[in-house]
């Protein structure tokens, strides 16, 4: 069921036929009309025609009647298209007995990769990673619902020079101290205090470097404390993942050590094919079209001066990795701006070489930064950097306030459970609803307020609808067949019916705000509907088709949300 679609592909042959030539007939949403098509105002001067000819002309050719009530030109070359009430009535009616809610699979799925979170071993996860954490989580139950076979990758920080000090510090902890610091979530501190005895004492500088070459080398003993730090800080990670409700697993974590047996076939490979070039005593690689402020070529450093291998190797080890050995045709990045230089460079290597090439690409999906409410960077009062962890109670602890204000008949379980995901939903949502390209500002106020687009007004909105079918002591409701006629009807069918389209666009663009938005104008629709048409009080038909339409938006709020990673409590 996508309207759209269906549109689309009536106008497309008949613009075809006009044109000579196929035509995307661009539809949207219009405030003239249900939708508009602006096709013919672009074609006018390739056919060296008037617009309004074309749009006539078009028009004269196209078969409508069953999908449109009324097909006008207008202004200069619009054609204003408004969807007929059968139409709409049909394609819901289908919907409502589909569990996918009439969004079919995507008719070319293909294995996907979302790399994401992607912390640091012993380092804490900060305010920076919940955004990577909500958006790649998004993405992937997005693919994954459109039937993509989606693999989750997150690329821990897991290998490099701090492991020598790491160690080290582990050793003068002794180990099941260090341990007990880590696994509680204590890995600031605990790197902090490596950091300073590095800093300060040239023995245990010494100690940590003598370190890292055995970590190179393999030594068994080595190995073993490294991976004791590895292990209580996933153990320590998944906590979070957990509390933040996403769909990381243990089995995810793809760290950057993993590559690290692939990193000299790749150099040689690199070698090869004659991309590697000696500069200073680094092997590197400067991928064609890329220079620095200075106009220097820049490089990706594939070997250290020092024989060990950096951030940009493991990413071209991994790349060739998920394309070659994983068949991988679309990879995803959820990470930080600052890291976009990095990527467009190991995307221009890894074309370069050949490990990236059609139908497989890369797309970086960036994002901006948290500010607090001084539009800087966001940080504790004492101008620490805050943790997740602590933000994450505090979020669940200001909306079991807000859920026992608004409904004192909750039980305390109840409390718990709507707590939970109204405070890290309310979370979630301000971070997806806002374009992820921009920074946005975090403000309690406003992520918990129950109006405007924010998670608790949609969590409302559903626990709402959901709340109707308990009043009329309906447990389980059968769909039944949905006409639509009042005009307040007619608004709601035609936000439903655009629920296919809005999945479809997201599947592509993973701008997640595009979803929040629909889900947004969805639930206000709603709202203006249940002021006009009385349910409960209606007349035996139309009283099961107001009921249906209810549930079919409740659910495609609830599967809106979900796709967002945000639960929605049958009461609220
Ligand atoms: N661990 C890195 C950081 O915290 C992010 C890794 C992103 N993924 C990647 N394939 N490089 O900055």
């Amino acid at each position: 069921m996508n309207l759209e679609t269906l549109l689309a592909d009536r106008l497309g042959p008949a613009f075809a036929a006009v044109a000579g030539a196929p035509v995307d007939p661009v539809l949207r949403r219009s405030q003239h009309a249900d939708y508009q098509c602006d096709a013919a105002l672009s074609l006018a001067r390739r056919l060296g025609r008037r617009p309004r000819d074309i749009a006539a002309e078009v028009l004269g050719q196209v078969e409508l009647a069953d999908l449109c009530s009324a097909v006008a030109v207008s202004g200069p070359g619009f054609i204003n298209l408004t969807v007929a009430d059968s139409a709409l009535g049909t394609l819901l009616s289908t919907a409502a007995v589909d569990s996918r809610l009439g969004v079919a699979p995507s008719a070319a799925t293909e294995t996907v990769i979302v790399d994401y979170s992607s912390p640091n071993v012993a380092k804490e996860m900060h305010v920076g990673h919940l955004r990577g954490t909500v958006i790649g989580d998004a993405a992937v139950r997005l693919l994954e619902w459109r039937g993509h076979q989606v693999i989750k990758a997150n690329h821990l920080g897991d290998w490099g020079t701090p492991f020598g000090m790491l160690i080290e510090h582990l050793l003068d902890l002794g180990e099941s101290e260090a341990a007990d610091e880590l696994s509680v979530g204590d890995l600031d501190s605990f790197y902090q205090a490596a950091r300073v005895k590095f800093d300060a004492d040239d023995a245990f500088r010494e100690r940590a470097q003598r370190r890292v070459v055995a970590l190179q080398r393999g030594d068994e003993l080595t190995l073993r404390l490294w991976r004791l730090l590895v292990a209580e800080s996933e153990k320590y990670f998944l906590t979070v993942y957990d509390q933040l409700g996403v769909l990381l697993t243990e089995r995810d974590f793809r760290g950057e050590s993993y590559y690290n047996e692939q990193l000299a076939p790749v150099t040689d490979e690199l070698d090869r094919l004659g991309l590697l070039r000696e500069s200073g005593d680094a092997a590197c690689v400067f991928p064609a079209g890329f220079v620095g402020r200075d106009g220097q070529p820049l490089p990706i450093i594939v070997r250290k001066r020092d024989g060990g291998f950096g951030y940009g190797a493991t990413d071209l080890a991994a790349i060739r990795h998920r394309t070659q050995d994983l068949g991988a045709t679309r990879l995803l990045y959820v990470v930080g701006l600052p890291q976009r230089q990095h990527f467009e460079l190991v995307y221009a290597v890894a074309w370069q070489a050949g490990w990236l090439s059609p139908p497989a690409r890369a797309e970086h999906l960036g994002f901006g930064s948290i500010l607090g409410s001084d539009g800087k960077m966001l940080r504790s009062r004492t101008g620490d950097s805050i943790k997740l962890v602590g933000l994450l109670e505090e979020a669940v602890t200001r909306a079991a306030e807000l859920a026992r204000q608004k409904n004192p008949d909750l039980s305390a379980t109840e409390v718990a459970d709507v707590a939970r995901a109204v405070g890290i939903g309310a979370i979630k949502y301000a971070d997806l609803s806002t374009d992820r390209n921009k920074d946005y500002v975090f403000d309690w106020q406003r992520m918990l307020s129950l109006d405007g687009n924010t998670a608790p007004y949609l969590q409302y909105a559903h626990a709402r609808i959901r709340s109707i079918f308990r009043r009329a002591e309906i447990e389980q409701f059968t769909p039944t067949p949905i006409t639509v006629g009042h005009p307040a009807e007619h608004a709601l069918a035609l936000e439903l019916a655009g629920f296919g389209a809005v999945v479809a666009s997201v599947e592509q663009t993973l701008q997640f705000h595009r979803l929040a938005g629909y889900l947004h104008t969805l639930a206000t629709t709603f709202s203006g509907f249940y002021e006009h048409c009385p349910v409960l009080r209606a007349e035996d038909a139309v009283r099961d088709s107001r009921l249906a339409l209810c549930d079919l938006t409740a659910r495609v709020l609830r599967q809106g949300l979900y796709l967002l990673g945000i639960a929605t409590p049958d009461r609220m």
